[in-house]
């Protein structure tokens, strides 16, 4: 299959003239930082043309924050936005001429909606999942795909402090006591958080957030994770689960869904903890054995639980969507006092969705105007440092191509007639994606270089910025 996503548009960009050397706004990523800097970082740096970003189409589906919608107008980008998914035929006809795509958990992007897509180059999943999007198959193509894992992480850490205290007062139970006419005023067993110790499993993005903001209410924090992390505040790290589980009156856990995080939870964990302490997930269902948590509760082992994530989850909004069907333990769990239970919201608020669009419109611009693919989930991370606006003949060479051996010594023969200034290639199983800076190019080389590197028997698609 001949697979040249942007040729069209790389055909008008041979007629066009060059970019008049506007100065590059985009932020820097922070892996950039970690480059080695020949200049100052105050230097001005030269836009790339990939072609005329008026030719750029992009296509929003699922109503995309707006704060997406404005970056991707600034860029001068053409924007089509639809407030809902599209039905699968739309869908199709949509795709073929878009260049890139931005949906959310809803629009499911399986290889035969990706085939009809002959000039996309990237796919933005406005949210934190992927699993809707048929990564391997986009990588196929040359379609690098982005998300947004991390903005959302302080939603979810406010949401459990929320909880913390709602446990430690019980006040699920005294609100729908209420809510149903009880008036239940009773002190016994409701504390205050202060002093208190809590337990971060997995202190990454949102366990050390929490870490910070549970200490500003008085908290002592603990906490384990399986890689070595600096403490914020006065946090300790723990060397065990089991330490951890001994010494705090909260435990909440943070971390991924794996095979190693598989009922983390269970029957021994729940035995180790303290008589009355607390368990907090907002992490993936997965993570906590349920069964044997509603034994430690009725055992009077385990005082109160709050759960956002469960192992499975109904796809859609609506009543009845939470019952024994779905997981068998449900009506038991929801009978048990000082129980609180939310639908996975812990990342869902407005100020995230507005994060999201942000973070995700800014990897797809600079993917499209740079060729920047670091933070992408299917794709050979790749950067160079951005061109200065002194460098007026260079050409960014972007190459994807099959990982099969010898295609370096072909393209830098193909390259070899210019300076290489900068190179980085790098691989993700059977993708491989080569940047390359190359000096003293005129329009004619440009035409040359693209028609040679077309031929190679390994070329999955080709983009050249100037
Ligand atoms: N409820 C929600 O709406 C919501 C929203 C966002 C994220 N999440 C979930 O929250 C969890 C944490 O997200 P994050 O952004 O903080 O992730 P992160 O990757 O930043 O941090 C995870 C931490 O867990 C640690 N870890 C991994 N395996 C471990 C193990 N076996 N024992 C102890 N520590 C371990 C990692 O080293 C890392 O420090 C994820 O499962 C994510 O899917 C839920």
């Amino acid at each position: 299959m001949d697979i040249n996503p942007l040729q069209d548009s790389f055909q008008r960009a041979m007629n066009l003239s060059r970019s008049p050397g506007a100065v590059s706004t985009s932020p820097t990523q922070s892996f950039m930082n970690t480059l080695p800097r020949r200049l100052s970082v105050s230097k001005q740096q030269k836009a790339l043309k990939p072609f005329s970003t008026g030719d750029m189409r992009i296509l929003l589906l699922e109503n995309v924050n707006q704060t997406a919608v404005d970056i991707f107008k600034d860029q001068g980008y053409q924007v089509e936005f639809y407030k809902s998914s599209l039905p699968e035929e739309e869908l199709i006809e949509k795709i073929k001429d878009v260049h890139a795509i931005g949906i959310r958990s809803k629009t499911k992007l399986t290889a035969n909606i990706l085939k009809h897509a002959k000039n996309l180059v990237v796919i933005g999943c406005f949210c934190i999942g992927t699993n809707q999007v048929d990564l391997d198959y986009a990588a196929s193509i040359g379609v690098a795909v982005f998300n947004s894992p991390f903005s959302n992480s302080r939603s979810v850490a406010e949401l459990v402090i929320a909880e913390i205290i709602s446990l430690a007062r019980q006040l699920g139970d005294r609100s729908i006591e209420l809510h149903t006419g009880t008036w239940n005023k009773v002190s016994q067993k409701c504390w205050e958080v202060r002093g208190k110790t809590l337990g971060v499993v997995g202190y990454g993005h949102i366990g050390s957030q929490l870490s910070v903001l549970a200490e500003s209410m008085g908290m002592h924090v603990l906490y384990y994770d399986i890689v070595t992390i600096m403490a914020l505040g006065t946090a300790k790290q723990v060397s065990t689960l089991d330490e951890l589980l001994n010494k705090s009156d909260f435990v909440t856990l943070h971390v991924p869904e794996t095979p190693e995080t598989k009922n983390l939870l269970s029957a021994p964990q729940f035995a180790a903890m303290k008589d009355g302490a607390y368990v907090i997930n907002a992490s993936r269902g997965t993570v906590v054995d349920i069964p044997s948590l509603i034994q430690a509760m009725k055992a009077g082992k385990i005082a109160g639980a709050a759960l956002d994530v469960y192992p499975n989850e109904p796809a859609k909004n609506g009543a009845d969507a939470f019952s024994d069907k779905l997981n068998n333990w449900t009506s038991e769990l929801v009978s048990l006092p000082n129980v609180i239970l939310t639908p996975h919201i812990g990342g869902s608020t407005e100020e995230a969705q507005s994060a999201i669009g942000i973070e995700v419109a800014h990897a797809l611009s600079k993917y499209i105007n740079e060729g920047i693919s670091v933070g992408s989930v299917n794709f050979p991370e790749v950067s160079l440092r951005s061109l200065d606006l002194d460098q007026e003949n260079t050409v960014r060479v972007l190459y994807i191509h099959k990982n099969v051996p010898g295609v370096l010594k072909t393209v830098n023969n193909i390259l070899s007639n210019h300076n290489i200034e900068k190179q980085f290639s790098d691989s993700c199983g059977e993708i491989a994606y080569l940047m390359a800076d190359i000096s003293d190019v005129n329009q004619s080389d440009i035409k040359q270089i693209y028609d040679e590197l077309d031929k190679t028997s390994s070329k999955i698609s080709i983009r050249l910025l100037y």
